[in-house]
């Protein structure tokens, strides 16, 4: 006991911050919890555990947050007595092992996916397939069920975990292994933080690869009307982007390469230079009162998009023809570039929209979506893209996993989830200007509403309004939710860690 209380007041210096919102990767004005009492900033995995016991005793909830890197209020619940664990400071990559190309690592709570990424090339190691973007926290990534885009590999990052060292609402830590037949596994590969604190995840390792990344340019009819399982299957990864005002489509692959192939390529992955910046953000304000100008802007990011946004690591000389080459996580993950900053740092901000159907219903889901485009425009409100990259499609070979996204467990609205999803992603600009609403901004309502009422959709975690969750609910397979439920209830009986998203699907 006395031992708590010595870590505890040693932390109350660490606290970063006092009552008022916790704010996403946005910033002020971006609350991922709309209003918290206290973040703490722990090194080790048992100040963690001194917190939740704490926190436990008193009543207080508590969530984990790694970068923010999430789009909306959903990430507590709405007492205003929570507190955040912020894990960043704890961050150790250990145990590496790697036997004839493949192995396992073990990952802290905060390391996150560049980190781990740049630790196992050193190492000769690598992540394999289920990088993902940015500067996110592997823990982070899995609890919400994040994945990158493949039908052929495992994409996502939860398929790679082999063990969880989960804190439970008592503070005790508790090891899970690898189990795709214990409801226990099923609910902490999609664990939504309800279980508690993910402190340390042993994850699957390849050796170190390279990769090279091409893109071509398809007309919107060619994806529309054409056999989308075909064009995608075939690659470790691949994506569109779609261009709706162009009505045009960038597709996207990565395939491996021997690791002789020369080539260094980095991607950029979200950054822009300062004179970049002010100018889209010119140009996309412009388009809040007038649709016109989306249209503009949309077509200078079309063709910007047509070059590859990937620069020599070592000289950082712009790579200007596909395909491009280099290590896996450099081509995959990227990065920021010398002179340039994160696209949020210049106020271009946005909001999302994310939802995965059965790849059997791909064209139909993108051929509704050009319905509504083309009735936006009869109504004289025509929307397009916003985004400096279009819209983003991406795919998910199936992974069974009670709340994944591309499980094939069917509730009340079956659909043949055994080929893959598709994710539709929908990333628009947000105005910072008036009330920042966006041109035609009840389009994007009904645009939701209409794809959860007419297909068997799932939501991302961490890219969905508490509204799109409540409506998709009825998607939802209710025999994994009240697993769910138990197990959660088993880890958590006083509900500690509970959230938003896990109020609206009832599960605590
Ligand atoms: C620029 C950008 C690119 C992205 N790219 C992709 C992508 O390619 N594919 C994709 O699927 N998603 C993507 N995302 C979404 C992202 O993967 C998720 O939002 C992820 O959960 C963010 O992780 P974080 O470490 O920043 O955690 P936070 O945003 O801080 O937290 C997200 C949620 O996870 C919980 N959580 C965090 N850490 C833990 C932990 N240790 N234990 C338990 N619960 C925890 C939090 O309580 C919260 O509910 C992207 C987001 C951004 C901003
Ligand atoms: C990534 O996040 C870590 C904290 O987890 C931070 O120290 C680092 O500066 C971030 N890197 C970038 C490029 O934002
Ligand atoms: C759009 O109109 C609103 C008022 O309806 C105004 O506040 C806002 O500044 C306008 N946006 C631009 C970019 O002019
Ligand atoms: C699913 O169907 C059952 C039985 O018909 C019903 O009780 C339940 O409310 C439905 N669930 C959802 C989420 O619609």
């Amino acid at each position: 006991m006395l031992s708590l209380v010595v870590i505890l007041s040693a932390l109350s210096f660490l606290q970063l911050g006092a009552a008022g919102p916790y704010n996403t990767f946005d910033g002020d004005g971006f609350p991922a919890c709309n209003n918290v009492a206290q973040v703490y900033r722990p090194s080790t995995i048992s100040e963690i555990q001194a917190i939740v016991k704490d926190a436990s005793r008193k009543g207080t909830p508590v969530r984990a947050s790694g970068n923010g890197h999430m789009w909306y209020d959903t990430m507590c619940s709405d007492d205003p007595n929570t507190i955040i664990i912020k894990t960043d400071a704890v961050n150790r990559i250990s145990d590496l092992v790697l036997k004839d190309g493949v192995g396992s690592v073990v990952v802290e709570a905060g390391v996150t996916f560049p980190q781990v990424a740049e630790w196992l090339h050193e190492r000769g190691a690598s992540l394999g397939y289920t990088l993902v973007n940015w500067n996110i926290t592997i823990a982070g990534a899995m609890a919400m069920g994040a994945h990158r885009s493949s039908l052929r590999e495992h994409s996502q990052a939860s398929s790679a975990a082999l063990a969880f060292d989960i804190i439970n609402g008592n503070g005790d830590l508790v090891h899970i292994d690898k189990d795709e037949t214990s409801d226990t596994w099923l609910s902490a590969t999609t664990s939504l933080g309800l279980l508690g604190v993910i402190a340390r995840v042993k994850m699957e390792v390849l050796a170190d690869f390279k990769v090279y990344a091409n893109q071509i340019t398809l007309n919107e009819a060619e994806v529309l009307n054409g056999d989308i399982y075909a064009q995608i299957s075939p690659y470790v990864t691949a994506n569109y982007w779609w261009w709706p005002g162009p009505k045009k489509f960038h597709l996207r692959t990565y395939g491996v390469v021997p690791i002789t192939k020369s080539g260094n390529a980095f991607q950029n992955t979200f950054s822009v230079t300062e004179l970049e910046g002010k100018l889209a953000l010119g140009l996309l304000n412009g388009g809040q009162n007038a649709s016109l100008p989306n249209f503009i802007t949309e077509g200078i990011f079309y063709a910007l998009w047509r070059t590859p946004n990937f620069h020599d690591k070592k000289t950082n000389l712009p790579l200007l023809s596909w395909p491009v080459h280099g290590y896996a996580y450099d081509v995959l993950i990227g990065g920021l570039y010398p002179d340039q900053k994160p696209e949020w740092e210049y106020n271009l901000r946005g909001k999302t929209l994310e939802l995965a159907v059965p790849v059997t219903q791909a064209n139909a889901l993108l051929k509704r979506v050009r319905q509504l485009f083309d009735q936006a425009a009869k109504d004289g409100k025509p929307v397009t893209s916003t985004y400096r990259s279009g819209i983003n499609i991406k795919f998910g070979k199936p992974y069974d996993s009670f709340l994944g996204q591309t499980t094939e467990r069917v509730g009340n609205r079956t659909a043949d989830w055994s080929k893959g999803a598709m994710m539709f992603d929908f990333p628009s600009f947000l105005p910072t200007t008036g009330d920042h609403h966006r041109y035609n901004e009840e389009w994007y309502g009904m645009l939701a509403k209409t794809l959860i009422d007419e297909f068997p959709v799932r939501p991302h975690w961490t890219k969905n309004t508490r509204d799109v969750f409540r409506q998709s609910l009825k998607n939802l397979d209710p025999d994994s939710l009240q697993r769910f439920a138990k197990v959660r209830e088993q880890f958590d009986p006083k509900k500690t860690f509970r959230s938003v998203v896990g109020e609206i699907l009832g599960v605590v």
